[in-house]
């Protein structure tokens, strides 16, 4: 444990003790940004939003057109991950053409800001353009396209991305791999996935390439067959650098607390962790305004993600899945549910706000 996280667990429980200051006025002239919060070499981030279910919504390109967003974007955080901006749907719309606009946009705005950028992501089930999903592909073409998906992409951004999230969700919930809805591991084998990762470091031998996926966030089915997957990845000499949780949690489930217990049984097996997807959803109370309890529940359970986080030396980035209400996909997924984040629809900042810039400021200081 690296000595300037080793206090954080009593003085972050202490910050969260204090009374609720969602409302106490806050001036930019006070260093209360997470990013300058945060302890040296230790990156906090967000989701940009965009594509997917934005898309459906009567609001225009969060990220090109709403300026609170995008200033508050580069403020708060120095890593970014691309919502679905870099999923193939939306990178990779036909077969013959790529489209980078929105991912070359992010790349560049991370790079002005001083952000890192997360990958997001190149092997996974979902969010596949019909083109590849209904296109009657032979096994060798199916392996070629995937090849030079990796390469062009992966390659594009070599040097610019800092983590990739190169398999996404290859397992369910019961530790089994996707054999039938993921239409690599389906037609090519299980042996695909170590084929995208040798792919994805060829393309940017920099990059730390993640195995990345939900409800992996306590020691239980589906994180024990990452375990085992990882040694036998890695036994094999393929280049897998780390494993990510992403931590869509609800106040409706107790808060995961082996989460960091979870983590350092990866951190052992020599990989690099992190939390890549974090938001913690909540019923819609009647009258549609969460109640103080509610808020201290849900700034809790941010605190204690980033804080085992923080606890294990090769977890240095912590990802939110978006910072503001206002372009939650909770409440597109989950009907009744929502308020998933740090700040309202009018960027208001909530409890969870400031348990997280007070966690991260006990560690920075030691
Ligand atoms: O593609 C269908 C289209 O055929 C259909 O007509 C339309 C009707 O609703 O829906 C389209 O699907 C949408 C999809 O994005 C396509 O882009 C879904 O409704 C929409 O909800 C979906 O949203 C994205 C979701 O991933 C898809 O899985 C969200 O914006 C995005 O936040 C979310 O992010 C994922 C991470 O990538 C991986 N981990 C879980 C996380 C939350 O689901």
């Amino acid at each position: 444990m690296r000595p300037v996280r080793s206090a954080i667990a009593a003085l972050a429980t202490a910050a969260l003790s204090l009374p609720l200051i969602a409302a106490a006025p806050h001036s930019d002239a006070q260093p209360d940004r997470l990013r300058s919060a945060a302890p040296e070499g230790f990156f906090v981030g967000t989701a940009v939003a965009g594509g997917g279910h934005h898309l459906e919504q009567d609001y225009p390109d969060p990220f090109t057109h709403d300026k609170e967003y995008r200033r508050i974007l580069g403020r708060q955080f120095n890593s970014v991950s691309p919502e679905n901006q870099m999923k193939w749907e939306f990178i990779h719309p036909e077969r013959d053409r790529y489209d980078f606009g929105a991912a070359d946009a992010i790349v560049a705005f991370a790079e002005k800001h001083g952000q890192v950028v997360r990958g997001h992501t190149l092997l996974w089930h979902s969010q596949n353009p019909q083109w590849l999903e209904q296109g009657d592909f032979s096994k060798e073409e199916l392996r070629g396209i995937l090849r030079e998906h990796i390469t062009t992409v992966v390659g594009r951004y070599a040097g610019r991305i800092q983590q990739w999230d190169v398999a996404n969700e290859i397992f369910d919930d019961q530790g089994r791999l996707r054999t039938q809805d993921n239409i690599w591991i389906r037609e090519l084998g299980p042996g695909i996935v170590a084929d995208a990762f040798r792919w994805a470091h060829e393309a940017d031998p920099e990059a730390k390439l993640f195995l990345n996926d939900y409800n992996v966030e306590s020691v239980n089915t589906k994180s024990n067959a990452y375990h085992a997957l990882v040694q036998d990845l890695l036994k094999q000499g393929v280049p897998v650098h780390g494993f990510s949780a992403q931590a869509h949690l609800s106040t409706r489930y107790g808060f995961p607390g082996d989460l960091e217990a979870n983590l350092r049984r990866f951190d052992a097996l020599g990989l690099e962790t992190a939390i890549t997807e974090l938001d913690v959803r909540m019923d819609v109370p009647e009258g549609g305004v969460p109640t103080e309890a509610q808020q201290r529940r849900q700034a809790e359970y941010y605190q204690r993600a980033l804080s085992a986080c923080l606890a294990v030396d090769g977890c240095d980035s912590f990802t939110i899945w978006g910072f503001t209400d206002k372009y939650s996909w909770v409440p597109v997924f989950f009907e009744g549910e929502g308020f998933a984040n740090v700040m309202t629809d009018d960027f208001v900042r909530k409890p969870a706000f400031y348990a997280l810039r007070d966690t991260l400021k006990a560690a920075r200081k030691g």
